[in-house]
Order: C-alpha cells, then sequence, then structure tokens
C-alpha cells in the first residue's frame, strides 16, 4: 500500500505520517516512510534524536549520490546532460535509517523544481527514486508531503492507494483540502480520505466541514483531536512512539488507519 499525506503547512502532516508509520509497523507491515518536504522534519517525530536527525543529508541534497548515479558533477558544472534513469533500487538499503526492525526513513528532500533552483539531476534522481518504490516496493510506503507539491503532478501520484489530506478545522485549511482531494480525484488514487485535525469542538468541525464539501459530496472523514500530548512530546524532543497509549489523538488516528486499510 502506498499513502500520501498531504495538506496546507502546519496542519499536522508530519505528526500524522509518524503515528502512522509507528502503528503500521506495530501491526506487523514493513514500513518505509519519505520525506520530500524541502525542509524535512519527520525524523524528529518518528523518535531520532536531534543530533542523529540534523546529520542526515536529503537524497536531493546529496552532491555525491547526484553524481555517482546521475553523472552530473555538482556547481558550475550541473550540465544539462545526465541520466534520467539513474540507480535507484539500492537507496533504501544504503540511505535509508532504520527507526526499528521494521521501519525505514527516507530522507528525499524537496522534488519540487521551483523550490530547488535549477538542480534538475537532484529532481530526477529523487523523483526515480520515488517512482520506483512506489511501483515495485512490497512495502507501505508513506509519503509526508507539502501542499501543491510537485508529488500530485502526473507521473507519480496516479501510484499511491490512498491519500490522506490533512486539514485543521478552518474553513481556509479545508478548502484548501477540498482542492487537493479534488486533484487527486482526476489523478485517480483510488482511497481519498479527509482528517480534519486538532479538532476542538466536534460539532464545529463538522459543520465547517459541511459547508464547504456540501451534504452531497461524499468523502470518508476522521477527526483527530487537538492533544497537548503531542505538543508536549515534539517539545521534549521525542518522537511521536513516546505519546501515551491512551491518548485521545493515537485513539483517533488508529481509527483513521483502520479505515485506510480496510
Ligand atoms: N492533534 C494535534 N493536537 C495538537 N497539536 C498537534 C496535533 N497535530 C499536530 N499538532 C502540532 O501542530 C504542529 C504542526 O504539526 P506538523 O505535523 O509539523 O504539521 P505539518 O507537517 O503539516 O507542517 C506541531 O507543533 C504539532 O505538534
Ligand atoms: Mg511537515
Amino acid at each position: 500500500m502506498k499513502v500520501l499525506i498531504a495538506g496546507k503547512g502546519g496542519v499536522g502532516k508530519t505528526t500524522i505520517s509518524a503515528l502512522t508509520a509507528h502503528l503500521l509497523a506495530d501491526k506487523g507491515y514493513n514500513v518505509i516512510a519519505l520525506d520530500t518536504d524541502s525542509i524535512p522534519n519527520l525524523a524528529l517525530n518518528l523518535g531520532i534524536p536531534y543530533e542523529k536527525a540534523k546529520e542526515i543529508i536529503p537524497l536531493s541534497k546529496n552532491e555525491h549520490l547526484i553524481e555517482e548515479r546521475t553523472g552530473a558533477k555538482p556547481g558550475n558544472s550541473w550540465g544539462s546532460l545526465f541520466s534520467l534513469t539513474p540507480k535507484v533500487n539500492d537507496i533504501v538499503e544504503k540511505y535509508g535509517i532504520t527507526v526499528k526492525p521494521n521501519l525505514k526513513l527516507v530522507i528525499v528532500g524537496s522534488i519540487d523544481q521551483s523550490n530547488e533552483g535549477c538542480l534538475c539531476p537532484a529532481i530526477a534522481l529523487a523523483k526515480a527514486f520515488l517512482k520506483h518504490l512506489l511501483t515495485s516496493s512490497k512495502e507501505v510506503v508513506i509519503v509526508d508531503s507539502e501542499a501543491g507539491a510537485e508529488v500530485f503532478g502526473r507521473g507519480l501520484a496516479q501510484n499511491f492507494d490512498a491519500l490522506i489530506c490533512v486539514s485543521e478545522p478552518t474553513l481556509k485549511s479545508l478548502t484548501i483540502s477540498k482542492k487537493l482531494i479534488e486533484m487527486g480525484r482526476e489523478l485517480g488514487i483510488k482511497k481519498l480520505h479527509l482528517a480534519i485535525n486538532k479538532v476542538k469542538d466536534q460539532q464545529k468541525a463538522l459543520s465547517i466541514k459541511n459547508k464547504v464539501f456540501l451534504e452531497t459530496y461524499s468523502i470518508p472523514t476522521n477527526l483527530i483531536i487537538f492533544d497537548e500530548n503531542i505538543i508536549k512530546a515534539e517539545n521534549e524532543g521525542k518522537g511521536v512512539q513516546s505519546i501515551p497509549d491512551n491518548s485521545p489523538a493515537l485513539t483517533d488516528v488508529k481509527n483513521l488507519i483502520q479505515s485506510i486499510i480496510l
């Protein structure tokens, strides 16, 4: 199963990606979590200590790897000639970070050309890697992405089995989510799911959702409660695996996962 987690900045994508990755790994799935954010921080949420996390070089910034695989030398000589079909089948093994025995993390970095200037070989490598993993890997792949990011482009998006669109219970955030869900639908992603996160008032959250999505629009929806335990874990520099079992948000994410894997 390949799951794309998307939504506006700050809504909780990385938190939910990390929780989903840990919970599915605990269920016995082999999980690969990918961070495609231009400012990657999934490692911390997965519980990798800050000192170690800050040393990790994203694939799209790893000049040595890019040169080795695409033939393009970094710096001024990033030429226009480079391989668009770099070898990528060993990347998880070589660059994956083992979070726990059946949970691996690969920090891909941004795959957005506009974010990265014109580091075309870097983008080519990162995209080739994603495509490879999405089309051939037997593992559960969870991609923590940016809103409106390149991962929604043709060629990648249709390889996902599920899109979890994360939103805050606000009109703006839900409006963006609706657009992302429509893009996902157009691109043929089979399971589309809305996760309204940081909910303090369920009634209000659902009433704003109904305003944005109208009654006729059926979109499976889960609410995830605003939970201080998530903030506490983050501020103590701990990963989501340290959140107590009886935390309300954890129960909500478990329900979300249940509806995705069924
Ligand atoms: N259910 C929740 N309850 C309380 N705080 C949350 C919840 N989900 C996420 N947060 C907090 O919201 C902030 C943004 O979360 P993050 O996962 O980094 O968002 P994104 O990846 O979408 O930018 C973080 O400080 C995180 O601790
Ligand atoms: Mg994030």
